[in-house]
């Protein structure tokens, strides 16, 4: 048995519990990381891409930015369409900020380096994590690992291990409210050496379902397809993604994805979830753990980034001398931008989607509603500000 003691003992090693590790040696303050997956599989998982203008400022400002602002694609804009017609909505123009495209798996890859940098303990292949004594003032961390059990004893466990992760179904059941919703329909996704033929994504509502253009580098392509929930990859050969593709891109001005070979492709399913309070005791979470967001609004990643600076600045206040006010304020500031987001995904998710047991009255007036959407100013100013993110 290894008994290690840190301040911060932090569960998970996606861009929440990295971001946060990162964040908190900046601050000189100490912090171990457990993550059952494998170094490889957190490395090469692709996930989301869209990040917010603050969550770009947050990386530089803690000096993790130096390939996202090389290898980054800023985007100025975002096109909507329907009706055969690709409309635009001017980010920067309206809203003052601009997105930027960077996988989530780069990001993930530079914090690890960051941290295998900062020299302090980082665990991959974690197996049998458990988390207790959060209630009680003595909160820690045990897991096996390299056939060696672990204890971590900490002040405060930040539990970053996503939404299937332990530390929230560590939780008292009493102490906790989930609220959630699911959707009926999920995401195919897929990965193709294609060069984007589009400078900026494109969100498409067609009556054959939503599809959504979007992109990793120059040269590779991402694409999702609205598909039914229960579907199953097998079904889709990549002749069948891209007629799916091209037929709901239809767009009278010719505007159509470059094919290329698909490398990569998955169903994702959909659902909106908060936990509320985002913290038991000792206990904090952060990210997927606490709240998961419908990916139409391009938000899971950034509420993560989000939640992370807050807590890194409780933290820092806390150790400071400053002790509870920042910690007991973290749960309803993060809410607070979360139902934000869970608000505009929800939306978003709302105006481009084919229901199932949808009638014509639902399309002619998701209809309405995008053509009011690209129409007003006030309206495309509400998404450009909602869609680059709120300063953090
Ligand atoms: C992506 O590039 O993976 C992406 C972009 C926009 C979304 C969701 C995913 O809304």
């Amino acid at each position: 048995m290894t008994r290690i003691r840190t301040q911060v003992g932090i569960v998970g090693a996606g861009p929440a519990g990295l971001l946060l590790g990162h964040l908190l040696h900046l601050r000189g303050i100490d912090s171990v990381i457990v993550e059952n997956r494998s170094r490889d599989y957190v490395i090469e998982r692709v996930r989301a891409g869209v990040l917010e203008h603050g969550t770009v400022e947050l990386l530089i400002r803690a000096g993790v930015g130096v390939r996202l602002e090389r290898e980054g694609m800023r985007h100025a804009g975002v096109y909507f369409a329907f009706n055969g017609m690709r409309h635009r909505i001017d980010f920067e123009e309206l809203a003052g900020r601009s997105i930027t495209i960077y996988g989530q798996n780069e990001i993930v890859k530079d914090l690890i380096a960051a941290r295998c940098a900062a020299g302090r303990p980082l665990y991959f292949e974690a197996a049998d994590v458990a988390v207790s004594g959060f209630e009680d003032g003595a909160p820690l961390i045990r897991f096996r690992c390299q056939d060696q059990d672990h204890e971590v004893a900490c002040d405060f466990i930040a539990g970053c291990d996503g939404f299937h992760g332990v530390c929230r179904e560590s939780l008292p059941a009493q102490s906790w409210r989930g609220y959630e919703r699911e959707y009926p329909f999920a995401w195919l996704g897929i990965l193709a050496h294609a060069a984007p033929s589009s400078d900026e994504l494109v969100y498409a509502l067609h009556e054959r379902g939503f599809a959504l253009f979007s992109m990793r580098s120059h040269s590779i392509t991402r694409l999702y397809l609205q598909c039914a929930p229960d579907e199953s990859i097998e079904n889709w050969s990549d002749e069948r993604i891209w007629d799916e593709l091209i037929a709901r891109f239809q767009s009278a001005d010719g505007w159509r994805p470059n094919r290329g070979e698909i490398v990569q492709k998955g169903i994702t399913g959909m659902r909106s979830f908060v936990a509320e309070p985002m913290r038991c005791g000792r206990l904090f979470l952060a990210g997927d753990a606490a709240h998961i967001v419908p990916p139409t609004g391009a938000k899971g990643l950034n509420l993560a980034a989000a939640d992370v600076c807050l807590l890194a600045r409780a933290f820092e206040s806390w150790y400071a001398g400053n002790r509870e006010n920042l910690l007991n304020a973290y749960s309803d500031t993060a809410l607070h931008r979360v139902w934000r987001a869970q608000r505009f995904a929800c939306w978003m998710t709302s105006m481009f989607h084919r229901m199932p047991d949808g009638n014509e009255f639902d399309c002619r007036r998701q209809i309405a509603e995008l053509d009011y959407v690209t129409g007003s100013r006030s309206a495309m100013t509400s998404v450009a500000e909602n869609y680059t993110g709120f300063p953090l």
